[in-house]
This record gives C-alpha cells, sequence and structure tokens, in this order.
C-alpha cells in the first residue's frame, strides 16, 4: 500500500492590518450593507509597510514547525496565485528564511484550489519517495492585485497565509490525507483573471507593449458566472470525493469550504445536504485569501475546539483556472494558534 501523507502541524498568520466596509465605503460608490449582504464579508486584511506574499508565508510555516514540533522538513511547498515576483518561486526564499536548509522548493499556482491542488501534489511528494516531511504553505498578498477603484473586487479578497506540515504516514491513521478529486474547466479561463504581466501582455518598451491599459494589471471577475460555475463545480467535487472515501454525508463532520462568498458556501452545504452548524467560517473577517483560505479557517477551528481530533473533514475549494478540487481526512490530535 502507498505511503499517505499525515497532516503532524498546522499554523495560520494573517497580517494585523485591518480593512472594513466603512474604509471601503469612503472611497468606493458602495455601501457596508451591500457589500456584507452580498458577500458576507465585513473586513479583510491586507499586507503594509512593504510586507509580501513570502513574509506572510514565513510567518505560517514558523507556527507550522512549531505545531509540527520539527526544526528540519525534506521540502517547501508554496501555493500561490500572487507571488512577489513572476520569476524565482518564492518557496526557496521561504525555506531559507525558516532555516530548514537546502532542501526541494517549488510554487504551485492553483489559485483558490491551490490549498487542495498542493495537498494532492504534497501527498505525492511523499507516495513517490521523494520526501519523508514536507512544509505545505497557501500564502497569498492578493489585495496588490486587486484595484482600489473597482467595487466588485476590491471587496471581496484579502491577504493571509496558512500552512500545514505532513509527514509519511499510513492510509488508516488520523490525519491521512485522501483520496482526493481534482477538476479544471480551461474553456472559462477568462472568467476570473489577470490578463498582463505574463508572456502574453508584458509591458516593455522595449518590447514595443508600453501601452498596457491598467484595469490589465488587475483582476477581472464575471461576479455573477463564477458564482454559478462555484456552486455547480464545488457540490459535484465534494459529492465525488465522499463516493471516493466511501463516506456519506451523514459521516461530515465539518464541510470547510473555500471561503468565496458566504452565499456559495452556505448553498453547496445546502445541495450536499450538510447542516450549517458543521460549515466553518471566516470570510466575514478575511474575505477570498485564496489558498491560504482551507488553512486559516483550519486553524481557527482547531484552535478554538470546532474542529476536534476524530472530526470527518471534508475540504472543497474552486476558483481561477477554471479549477477545483476536494479531499477528506479525519482530523489528527494537533496543536495551534489562531490566526486572529
Ligand atoms: N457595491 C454596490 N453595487 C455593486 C457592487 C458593490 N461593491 N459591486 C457590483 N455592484 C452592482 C453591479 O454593478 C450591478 O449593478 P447593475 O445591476 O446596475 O449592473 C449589481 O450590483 C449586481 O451585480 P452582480 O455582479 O450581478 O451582483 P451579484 O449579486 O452577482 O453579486 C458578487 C456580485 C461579486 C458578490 C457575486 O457575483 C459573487 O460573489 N460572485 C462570485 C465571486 C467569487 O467567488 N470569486 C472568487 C471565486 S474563487
Amino acid at each position: 500500500m502507498a505511503a499517505s501523507a499525515v497532516i503532524a502541524g498546522l499554523g495560520a498568520w494573517l497580517p494585523p492590518s485591518v480593512v472594513t466596509n466603512g474604509d471601503l465605503c469612503s472611497r468606493l460608490d458602495t455601501t457596508e450593507e451591500w457589500i456584507e449582504s452580498r458577500t458576507g464579508i465585513r473586513e479583510r486584511r491586507e499586507v503594509s509597510d512593504g510586507a509580501a506574499t513570502v513574509d506572510l508565508a514565513v510567518k505560517a510555516g514558523e507556527r507550522a514547525l512549531k505545531s509540527a514540533g520539527l526544526r528540519s522538513v525534506d521540502a517547501v511547498v508554496l501555493a500561490t496565485t500572487s507571488p512577489d515576483r513572476t520569476c524565482p518561486a518564492g518557496a526557496p526564499e521561504v525555506a531559507s528564511r525558516l532555516g530548514v536548509g537546502a532542501v526541494a522548493a517549488f510554487d504551485l499556482t492553483s489559485a483558490c484550489s491551490g490549498f487542495v491542488y498542493g495537498l494532492a501534489t504534497c501527498a505525492g511528494l511523499i507516495a513517490a519517495d521523494v520526501a519523508e516531511t514536507v512544509l505545505f504553505i497557501g500564502a497569498e498578498a492578493f489585495s496588490t492585485f486587486v484595484n482600489p477603484e473597482d467595487r466588485a473586487t476590491a471587496p471581496i479578497f484579502g491577504d493571509g497565509a496558512g500552512a500545514v506540515v505532513l509527514r509519511r504516514g499510513s492510509p488508516d491513521e488520523p490525519g491521512a490525507i485522501g483520496p482526493f478529486d481534482l477538476g479544471s474547466d480551461g474553456e472559462n479561463a477568462d472568467l476570473l483573471a489577470v490578463a498582463a504581466g505574463g508572456s502574453r501582455q508584458r509591458a516593455s518598451t522595449r518590447l514595443g507593449n508600453d501601452d498596457v491599459p491598467t484595469e490589465d494589471w488587475y483582476l477581472s471577475m464575471a461576479g455573477r458566472a463564477i458564482f454559478q460555475h462555484a456552486l455547480a463545480r464545488m457540490t459535484a467535487s465534494a459529492n465525488t470525493v465522499l463516493d471516493r472515501a466511501g463516506w456519506a454525508v451523514a459521516d461530515v463532520d465539518r464541510f470547510v469550504g473555500h471561503q468565496a462568498n458566504i452565499r456559495i458556501l452556505t448553498s453547496v452545504a445546502q445541495r450536499l445536504g450538510i447542516a450549517q452548524d458543521r460549515v466553518p467560517a471566516n470570510i466575514d473577517r478575511v474575505g477570498n485569501t485564496l489558498a491560504a483560505s482551507i488553512p486559516l479557517v483550519l486553524a481557527e477551528s482547531c484552535a478554538n475546539g470546532h474542529l476536534r481530533p476524530g472530526d470527518r473533514v471534508l475540504m472543497t475549494a474552486f476558483g481561477a483556472g477554471l479549477s477545483w478540487g476536494s479531499t477528506v481526512l479525519v482530523w489528527p490530535d494537533v496543536v495551534t494558534t489562531s490566526p486572529f
């Protein structure tokens, strides 16, 4: 039987700067009531003082290593769609700053599905004997990719980081992750995209392309269409992974879904038949933090006792790509601090 990846540590971190709906109303044509009723978001965190994604990743990574009682790991993987730079990846810098040694380190880009895609990737590293232990971090300073003047996107996204330490273990022990369901739909890639900055559209006088419109540097989002895709894909993916795991819906103690919009989370839970008191949410205080979203919920729930050893957990994410994914695990006995 192949080795499984088992959660051995958990940590999350939020930058201290809080942006309330009231703050947004002072610069955008919107209301606190509109934002809260349509999204469930009351405030979000934002990087300040020049901080960027790697800074958040290091903080969450430190906490996860402490939670696991480890000083080193065999690999560091960073899921982010708001990298400090387009080159190089941020993970090697994270590994250096954490002092874990000259280990394997790379980034993974899968937007809001990044945490579930990353868990599958890290489980693969362990199953393939590449690593015994992996520090896997989802970190985002995505506020820097959002147009502060755009009332359709500025209220939704926030910054933060969450991390797990994974170790080699057996599939039947608490904390063992899997099976997985992963999927994508590139035909709808344009529904949620940042047009410029990559190889297709760079800004450079030398390349004869110095007139990239400002909005192309920022996220564009077809909100209503994304909403519908999220409902359909998250529900289907969750059902698929439950089938693969041999779990009934009634077996699920906690449904930890990507925090994109409280109405999406509530509707997906309803469609699955999972009671709302089994659906932890922090979107009211952090907004959509992409790859950091699920581990931020895990860390808060674990720290405040809403997630207990032995709980059967279903995790489902959806995001740009389009991409989606789900996995399950029985919650292990780990100790962490709340990111709040
Ligand atoms: N304040 C006030 N009005 C706003 C607004 C804001 N912040 N943002 C948009 N509006 C307006 C629109 O301009 C539109 O006006 P119009 O009818 O005159 O054209 C109206 O509100 C409705 O816009 P629409 O986008 O259809 O609203 P919605 O009910 O779908 O809610 C979202 C918008 C973005 C909250 C919702 O579509 C959503 O959450 N989508 C998913 C986003 C998401 O999850 N993205 C990440 C995926 S991982």
